[in-house]
């Protein structure tokens, strides 16, 4: 669906200067894009992993925080980021999940895999948490890197819209939001009009790009553009048989056989591992200026993102910028260059 023609659209490569080193912190409801979305953060020598915070979305925030812990646990991971327990309900609207994607676990069932001996081939992973809620260790680092730290949140908004409600003045000082989140010229892929991670906390996302840290969205205009095949992810990994390699296979199969069977690719999207290839790439990406809207509360349309992204027409001073174009091919070598390393 396109809503709103686009043809006078001038959008440009995105040319933020890079910083030797960025200080991040991952907010994710980890499912299967997550977990790629973790190894190549973890992996890119540009970014400084100062937290990973989990929220409800894919599957309820206990899973996804023993996910967080597992795909640590799949990357031997010598020195683990500190790591805490989200919000497990959105601000308003009841919770919903997307465990007919991400598997019943949220990481494509991988915890119903046995070894030859009948005990799991990933077993639960000594719980290694801080002791502080999601919320506040956002708000205690946006304290301790004020204008510098920033902020990447992949699943539902409902920890970063919170750490604002409870201290905005410290969440003032975020210096980006970069997250993945709506669908603008294209379908969504919960309902018509909306993307999942907007859908599942409307409110949330509305009440964040209403705060006035800098915002860039990597929607599914963009995601939709990156495919991981399963063919492809066989071709890179090869011969390789490290643990990452098998948790990658392991944990891609079922999302991927969900796609051959509603999409008719065998393959799945990589969505959340594109904003962190925003942040270490940029030349790949290209974005404009936009003011979004989020719909809260239509029946139809609860969800929706709404921009009118073409340049020609006057539209209100600009709340965000849109990621509208990626290199696909780029990105994609790129990715695997990074997590297969
Ligand atoms: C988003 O929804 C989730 O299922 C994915 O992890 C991604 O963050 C895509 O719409
Ligand atoms: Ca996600």
């Amino acid at each position: 669906m396109a809503k709103g023609g686009h043809l006078l659209r001038v959008s440009k490569p995105d040319t933020r200067k890079m910083k030797p080193m960025q200080h991040i912190l991952l907010d994710t409801d980890i499912g299967v894009d997550d977990a790629l979305a973790i190894i190549l953060a973890l992996n890119s020598p540009e970014l400084k992993v100062e937290a990973i915070t989990s929220v409800s979305g894919n599957v309820h925030v206990d899973l996804c925080t023993r996910n967080l812990l597992m795909t640590l646990e799949a990357m031997r991971v010598r020195e683990y980021p500190i790591c805490a327990k989200g919000e497990s309900q959105p601000l308003i609207k009841p919770l919903v999940t997307a465990a007919h994607v991400h598997g019943s676990d949220g990481l494509g069932d991988v915890t119903r895999l046995l070894t030859t001996d009948g005990s799991r081939l990933y077993p639960d992973p000594e719980p290694q948490l801080a002791a502080m809620a999601a919320v506040d260790l956002i708000i205690d680092l946006a304290g301790q890197y004020p204008d510098e730290l920033i902020l990447v949140p992949v699943g539902p908004l409902t920890n970063i819209a919170k750490a604002m409600i409870k201290h905005p003045a410290r969440m003032r000082r975020v210096r980006e939001i970069v997250l993945m989140g709506g669908a603008f010229e294209t379908y969504g892929n919960v309902t018509t009009t909306a993307e999942f991670n907007i859908f599942a906390d409307p409110h949330a996302a509305q009440l964040v790009l209403d705060f006035g840290v800098p915002i860039t969205m990597v929607p599914l205009d963009v995601t939709h553009q990156v495919i991981l095949t399963g063919k492809r992810l066989d071709a890179e990994i090869g011969e390789r048989d490290d643990r990452l390699s098998q948790f990658l296979r392991d944990a891609t199969r079922a999302t991927m056989e969900y796609h051959q069977s509603h999409e008719r690719f065998y393959g799945t999207y990589i969505h959340d591992a594109l904003p962190i290839g925003l942040l270490t790439s940029p030349e790949f990406f290209e974005t404009v200026e936009a003011f979004v809207q989020v719909e809260t509360s239509g029946d139809l349309t609860q969800g929706m993102t709404i921009a009118d992204l073409r340049s020609e027409r006057p539209r209100p001073k600009p709340n965000a910028r849109v990621c509208v174009r990626v290199h696909a091919e780029a990105f994609l070598r790129h990715f695997f260059d990074r997590i297969l390393r």
